[in-house]
């Protein structure tokens, strides 16, 4: 949520060709308002789409050093005067910031007893005051103030200034992800690697509550005492994919045909290089009293099929919503986390490993951002491979997140051929898409949709629930069939869509759909039984694991379809990020 990017070069880089270039990168992780500044001052910022914003900066606003931000709203409502960067009243200590400083009002009411006139209702800007506070009018270092600030701040946050007429770029971080990419001609710093990917794989990544002072030509790194910190630059592989979009209308369209490739491309590497983390995980998994899976979103419903696969081969296994884990979940050192999270960034996993590794637990991730937050503090961490994801759903990475579960299982007895998935994956869609487009029509008008599974189908009519939510905006719900009878069937009535997930021998699932049917609904049916004569949507054989792939594709195309007719922001839907990085 909210990404960041600055850049310091030896020549005079465009603002407008070099900084926003990668700003634009990071747009999915919020993009509710965009802004710039420079060190000699030039300032720009609006709540338009960040394209036009671009296209309207004059391509000779030139620096050797400038901030750029792009917001997801948290404290304050998505105005011009809360987009970043922020400024002290003077206008010269400029700031973009990524988490949230969870005390600014007291800060800010210290601030104010000195004199400073707050303009914003945002948490961010107390940050140019403090430091214009500490550096300008009491003359310390940025070091010194720095220090001062990490000691007061509660709260999250990674953070750039830039201060006019002044040659260096100032950075601190505590839980936000920052990192410092290694260029030809200078720096960049960005809340993600994806930021600069296409201009280097080198970077350093910031540890929490440390600070960076970075000049044209070298950068120092402290940490919270002020004692210099040795960096270490690592040397990423990232940006595989081809980045534009290509012939087709949307990235998320995009990034369901690339299934065939990016399945093929996790499997082989699941077979190879990453065999040895494999088996190290088999290892943990033996050695831990029960294993328990952590995520949000559609993560969490890959999790989901992961403890039906662990718990069906005798590993008891659980999972938990991570928002609510300490709530509801105790931790030991029997205990083993296996977080899935495509960003590897999602705070609230973040924090449950962060505890659970202080009460003895091991961690295993997976990820598809490499280097990521969640990847860096796991034990051992596998790589879902399915290269950048622009569309703010998640829709090749939710596939590539089971393949990789699969592959876990599979070190308990899962004994399904795996190397299939790929044409499977292609024959879901070739057979399929025309389809989907004809039921789109049908159902862009309905206000209410159900979507009911059972054992591995119950996650995923939760998944379809909620990208139909996501994307096309139709309230959607996504249960157990058995739970049905309980209460929902109450909302039955004629003619309401149900989706009903029937994989080969599931006579209860069956029974479902025929009892809503009974009752008026309009039952469509998805299922990989050809001899099933209700069928709507026949996908490949397989189990029902694997089932629980080929269905999902299903419902991500209709919730795309569905979407389009409705003429939504389907990249973008409203009020979402990619990377949730705030609790
Ligand atoms: C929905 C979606 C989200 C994410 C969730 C967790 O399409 O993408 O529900 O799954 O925000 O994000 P990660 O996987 O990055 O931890």
């Amino acid at each position: 949520m909210c990404g960041i990017t600055a850049k310091i070069s030896i020549e005079e880089h465009g603002v407008r060709r070099d900084l926003l270039r990668s700003l634009k990168r990071l747009e999915y992780r919020g993009y509710d308002s965009v802004g710039f500044a420079t060190n000699n001052g030039v300032f720009s910022k609006s709540t338009s789409p960040m394209s036009e914003f671009i296209s309207e900066v004059d391509e000779d606003v030139k620096s050797f050093v400038s901030i750029s931000h792009t917001r997801w709203a948290t404290h304050g409502g998505v105005t011009h005067v809360n987009a970043h960067p922020h400024f002290d009243s003077t206008k010269t200590v400029f700031v973009v910031h990524n988490g949230i400083i969870e005390n600014y009002d007291e800060i800010r009411e210290e601030l104010e007893r000195k004199g400073y006139d707050f303009v914003t209702e945002t948490d961010s800007e107390v940050i140019p005051f403090f430091f214009y506070d500490e550096m300008i009018k009491n003359k310390k270092s940025f070091g010194e103030a720095a220090k001062e600030f990490i000691k007061r701040a509660r709260g999250t946050f990674a953070i750039i200034l830039t201060i006019k007429n002044d040659d260096k770029l100032y950075a601190l971080k505590r839980d936000s992800p920052l990192a410092l990419g290694i260029l030809d001609d200078g720096f960049m710093l960005a809340s993600d690697i994806f930021a600069f990917s296409d201009e280097t794989n080198k970077a350093i990544f910031f540890e929490d509550d440390t600070y960076a002072e970075i000049k044209k030509n070298a950068y120092s790194f402290y940490d919270s005492n002020g004692d210099v910190q040795s960096t270490e630059i690592t040397v990423f592989d990232w940006g595989v994919e081809e980045e534009d979009v290509q012939d087709y209308p949307h990235f998320m369209i995009k990034e369901i045909h690339e299934q065939p490739k990016t399945s093929k491309r996790l499997i082989n590497s699941l077979e190879t290089e990453q065999k040895k983390e494999l088996s190290k995980i088999k290892d943990l998994i033996g050695e831990a009293k029960r294993v328990v899976f952590v995520a949000s979103g559609t993560s969490y419903h890959a999790s989901l099929i992961g403890v039906h696969l662990l718990n069906r081969r005798g590993v008891e296994s659980h999972a938990v919503i991570a928002s609510e884990f300490e709530s509801f979940y105790l931790v030991d050192d029997k205990t083993l986390i296996i977080a899935v999270s495509q960003s590897g960034e999602t705070m609230d996993v973040v924090t449950v490993i962060k505890k659970a590794k202080e009460e003895g637990a091991k961690i295993v991730s997976v990820v598809n951002v490499p280097y990521s937050t969640i990847q860096r503090h796991s034990d051992v961490s596998l790589e879902i491979r399915a290269g950048q994801e622009v569309c703010v759903a998640s829709t090749k990475t939710f596939t590539n997140q089971l393949i990789t579960l699969f592959f876990i299982a599979k070190l308990f007895s899962y004994k399904e051929d795996l190397s299939l998935i790929p044409d499977k994956i292609k024959k879901t869609l070739e057979d399929n898409e025309d389809k989907v487009k004809v039921y789109a029509k049908k159902l862009y008008k309905k206000k209410d949709v159900f979507v009911l599974g059972k054992g591995a189908t119950y996650p995923i009519a939760r998944e379809i629930a909620l990208k139909l939510k996501e994307i096309p905006y139709v309230h959607a719900e996504g249960m157990m069939a058995g739970e049905l009878k309980h209460g929902t069937i109450a909302l039955v009535e004629k003619d309401t869509p149900i989706i009903c997930l029937i994989p080969k021998n599931n006579p209860s699932m069956l029974s479902s759909a025929k009892e809503v049917e009974a009752r008026g609904a309009e039952v469509i049916v998805i299922s990989n039984d050809k001899s099933n004569k209700e069928v709507d949507f026949l996908v490949p054989e397989s189990d029902d694991a694997q089932f629980s792939i080929y269905s999902t594709m299903i419902g991500h195309l209709l919730s795309y379809y569905i979407g389009v007719l409705r003429g939504v922001s389907i990249d973008k839907p409203r009020n979402l990020a990619k990377s949730v990085t705030v609790h």
